[in-house]
């Protein structure tokens, strides 16, 4: 990050330290060279006193418990939603800023929930919470931004496939142990989810609601109208869950409000920040997870004009779910607090 801190070093807490995306807040704020003086990593007991390194020392693991916030300028929550509810207001009590991964608060009027490249000004509203939305969420959200604020968007019809690591550490474990046993032709002993993932989707993620649709879709509804402000943008998830070990993918289909050409699109979607378009059909150039991986943007392709409706345009996205759609949206809303005196 280009230096804001004005030579200050603030004193971060990552609860959920050893998961997926605790693990990757704590590099990418080193990579990122946050300017971190102290940092305390936070799990369950499980993990209490294991050492995890960062900027060239060992930090040990400590149990997450309501007076582990003394002092501390920034929490970042990555613990689950139950440990969120439970401590995080706490934190905020003790004087810490959460950032808060989790469901917990999202709906929550009082608690601002951000996307750094779409809605950044929502953060000076925050009572000490902020939140940061579902992964599959984000990615869709950093794309549609610019087709938003060019044209309005009337509709978007959303199908997602869902890598395992969305479902936190259990979910890669259960991909790699079912993998050679079904092509060994042996049971694959399902666990983390209700059925086989290896060479198998579910069209199933988080719990049921009763009108049909999962939890996971009606968070892409909620979360987006939230986010661009508009109760009345119109989204139509189906969540897949799909046996690729990292970066979700989106098939998305767009009606705006104004015609844009495909050639405005195109140019809309290249400038966006945030967004990389790779979308050369002559050399089979499109975003795949594979490539994703590990790299920052929401990767762009496939574009194209969809001809069955007004104002329609297709396109799909790919972003890695542990960074941008989790660790690194956060890491970017403490930049941006601090960048806005906000912290
Ligand atoms: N994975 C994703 O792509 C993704 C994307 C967006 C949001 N999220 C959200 O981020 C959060 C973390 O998910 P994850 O995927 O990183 O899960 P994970 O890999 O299973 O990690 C969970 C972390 O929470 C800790 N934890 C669990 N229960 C706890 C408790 N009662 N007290 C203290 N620590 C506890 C675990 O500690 P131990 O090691 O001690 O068990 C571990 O550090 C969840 O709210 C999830 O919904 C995940």
């Amino acid at each position: 990050m280009t230096d804001v801190s004005a030579g200050r070093r603030l004193t971060v807490a990552i609860a959920g330290a050893t998961g997926v995306v605790g693990t990757a807040v704590r590099e990418i704020l080193a990579e990122r060279e946050y300017p971190v003086g102290e940092l305390r990593l936070l799990a369950s007991e499980r993990s209490a006193g294991r050492r995890l390194p960062f900027g060239g020392h060992d930090v040990a693991v400590d149990v997450l418990a309501a007076d582990s916030f003394a002092d501390v300028d920034l929490a970042f929550f990555a613990a689950g939603g139950a440990a969120s509810k439970r401590f995080a207001p706490a934190a905020a009590a003790a004087g810490a800023l959460v950032i808060d991964k989790s469901s917990a608060f999202r709906s929550d009027p009082e608690v601002p929930l951000v996307v750094p490249e779409v809605n950044p000004d929502a953060l000076a509203a925050h009572k000490g919470i902020v939140a940061t939305p579902n992964c599959s969420t984000i990615q869709m959200v950093v794309a549609l931004k610019p087709l938003y604020d060019a044209a309005g968007i009337e509709r978007v019809v959303v199908s997602t496939y869902q890598a395992v690591s969305g479902s936190g550490k259990k979910g890669p474990d259960e991909l790699r142990r079912q993998a050679p046993r079904v092509l060994a032709g042996k049971p694959a002993e399902a666990a983390a989810y209700p059925y086989q993932i290896a060479f198998n989707l579910l069209p199933h993620i988080d719990d049921f609601l009763p009108g049909g649709f999962t939890k996971e879709e009606q968070k892409m509804v909620d979360e987006t109208q939230k986010i661009f402000a508009d109760p009345d943008l119109k989204v139509a998830p189906t969540c897949v869950r799909v046996p690729v070990f990292n970066s979700h993918s989106e098939a998305v289909n767009v009606q705006t409000r104004r015609r844009l050409s495909l050639a405005e699109a195109r140019a809309l979607l290249a400038a966006a920040p945030g967004v990389e378009l790779i979308d050369d059909p002559t050399k089979l150039s499109y975003p795949m997870p594979i490539d994703a991986s590990g790299l920052d943007p929401v990767f762009v392709g496939r574009l194209r004009e969809d001809p069955t409706i007004e104002n329609g345009l297709h396109f799909w996205c790919v972003s890695d779910n542990l960074r941008k759609g989790a660790a690194l949206n956060a890491v970017q809303i403490a930049e941006e607090l601090l960048r806005r005196e906000l912290v």
